[in-house]
């Protein structure tokens, strides 16, 4: 059952049931976050060629900028796109508003509290912290943490943010289970992809940010860890994502999904498989084997049931291939598609212990984390964006060549530092094997770290574009009476 399957005679309005404006502000937010996390991967990059136009003042210095870089791009854009993404779909497909509009405006500006003084602590948390007023302030309080970033993986944000944002996510989950909740009839698969997101996410990062910091210690910490950063990415980002798959296809193919059994065994394949990968982060470290042994097993797993999902894709797609080439939002989604295929193939052959031997700590694993974050999640977002922002401004876009640019720049763009950091990867293995210095292996990457720098720009190029198409699209913004709802980019 697709959306208009669901919709009755009665169907309430839409304006009745999406709040627009909120969308519209989740996602400028979403996209202010991602500029200020490329301009952070740039300067990250820049400095490992040693091209940083900054180096020497404290607080550029890369190694806080890595953590705006990383998360800006989880907790700022890809959480930001998502909410915005959830309070337009869920509202359509359950034909109920969500629980409490004001609610919703709460958590927006909450939200971006927390990633602005996550922000914020990054960049002057260890300034802060070296002041001899703060420590023995910090000492008299009997405060043991840092001010700024804590040593967890993905949980690096303060640790006075960690309940709040906690208690964000346990309100968006209630907030979205309303509407959820009050629909009629069999649910969608999307919603079934959303719910699970809605308890999985705050488990997860409960997980993440307290266990290790305060009750797991030592390899156990680590193995937590490995699992949290893992379900930060399957059981928040790619519910989500699949979720958003399975409902826009659909509509710009004006056709019902191939097989909603195989949808099913997509999701219950996920559902069973994902949490049990996360020692796999791990390999080769002092957590016991026969735990490494069955993330490796699990992870192979998981690539069969991500054929199934793709499978599914491709017979829905079937007969109307040429519409990839016609329809930009139906593009950036199959070529998400694709980029995610070739992400969890990879996976599968970089999990076993001998591929391990030689590819663990390189840029192979770097390379691995930009497919799959920018070429598969944040091209599906675009691709969502490209589709809404006309609906959202009611007009066209201002320039149909400038979203050509914005997918021929991200999508070339990534796919070269992928195969870049690949091979940077395969070389220091090799440097690293052979016990050559490690200096030896820092110059031999040079020339990868510069094609990166080249790819990183064509990446950042591409959003440019987009942001200045958005920007001459709105320029031209007029109330929805007055204009006649014609998206240039549309999926006719
Ligand atoms: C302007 C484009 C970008 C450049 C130049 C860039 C560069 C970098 C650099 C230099 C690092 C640190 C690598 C290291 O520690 O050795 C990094 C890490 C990372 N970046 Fe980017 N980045 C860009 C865009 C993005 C985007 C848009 C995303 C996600 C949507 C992203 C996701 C990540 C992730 C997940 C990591 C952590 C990788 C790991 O720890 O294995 N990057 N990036």
């Amino acid at each position: 059952m697709n959306e208009s399957d669901q919709a009755t005679a009665a169907e309430p309005r839409h304006e009745d049931l999406v709040d627009e404006r909120l969308v519209r502000w989740y996602f400028l937010a979403a996209l202010l976050y991602l500029g200020v996390s490329m301009t952070g991967g740039l300067l990250m990059a820049l400095q490992l060629v040693h091209w940083n136009p900054l180096n020497g003042i404290e607080i550029f210095s890369p190694g806080r900028w890595r953590f705006i870089h990383t998360n800006a791009v989880a907790y700022g854009f890809l959480a930001n796109a998502f909410l915005g993404m959830l309070h337009w779909t869920v509202p359509r497909l359950t034909l109920h508003r969500v629980g409490s509009v004001k609610l919703s405006y709460f958590i927006f500006g909450a939200w971006q509290v927390i990633v602005l003084s996550t922000a914020a602590a990054f960049i002057v948390g260890p300034t802060l912290q070296a002041q001899p007023w703060v420590a023995n302030l910090t000492a008299s309080l009997q405060i043991p943490f840092s001010l700024g970033a804590q040593g967890i993986e993905w949980g690096e944000t303060p640790f006075w943010i960690d309940p709040v944002a906690l208690l964000g996510l346990v309100l968006v989950g209630v907030n979205f289970m309303v509407p959820i909740a009050k629909a009629k009839g069999p649910l969608y698969v999307t919603l079934w992809y959303f719910m699970a997101m809605f308890v999985w996410t705050p488990l997860t990062y409960a997980m993440g940010n307290f266990l290790p910091e305060y009750m797991v210690p030592g390899v156990n910490a680590g193995a937590v860890g490995g699992l949290f950063i893992h379900d930060l990415v399957g059981l928040f980002v790619t519910p989500l994502g699949w979720g958003m798959m399975y409902y826009i296809v659909p509509i710009l193919l004006k056709k019902p999904i191939w097989s909603h059994g195989l949808s099913l065994v997509g999701f219950w394949g996920l559902a069973f498989f994902y949490p049990l990968q996360g020692i796999h982060h791990f390999l080769y470290t002092p957590i016991p084997m026969f735990l490494q042994y069955h993330a490796v097993i699990s992870t192979i797993a998981v690539e069969f049931v991500v054929a199934t999902v793709v499978i599914n894709f491709i017979g829905t797609l079937w007969g109307d291939g040429r519409m990839i080439v016609t329809n930009l939002p139906l593009r950036w989604f199959y070529t998400g598609m694709i980029y995610y295929f070739i992400t969890c193939f990879q996976c599968a052959l970089q999990v076993t212990l001998t591929f391990q031997k030689l590819i663990h700590f390189t840029d192979w694993v770097v390379g691995h984390a930009h497919l799959v974050m920018f070429g598969v999640f944040s091209m599906w977002i675009f691709g969502f964006m490209t589709y809404l922002f006309p609906r959202l401004l009611n007009r066209p876009w201002y320039s149909r060549n400038l979203c050509e640019w914005h997918f021929w720049l991200s999508a070339s763009g990534v796919f070269i530092m992928f195969l870049d950091l690949g091979l940077a990867g395969v070389f220091q293995g090799y440097y690293w094997a052979a016990l050559f210095p490690w200096d030896v292996s820092v110059n031999g990457s040079q020339p990868f770290w510069v094609v990166r720098v080249f790819a990183g720009l064509m990446m950042f190029g591409g959003f440019l574009c987009f942001v200045y198409n958005l920007w001459k699209t709105y320029r031209g913004y007029a109330p929805a009476a007055a204009t006649a709802p014609a998206p240039a980019v549309a999926p006719a």
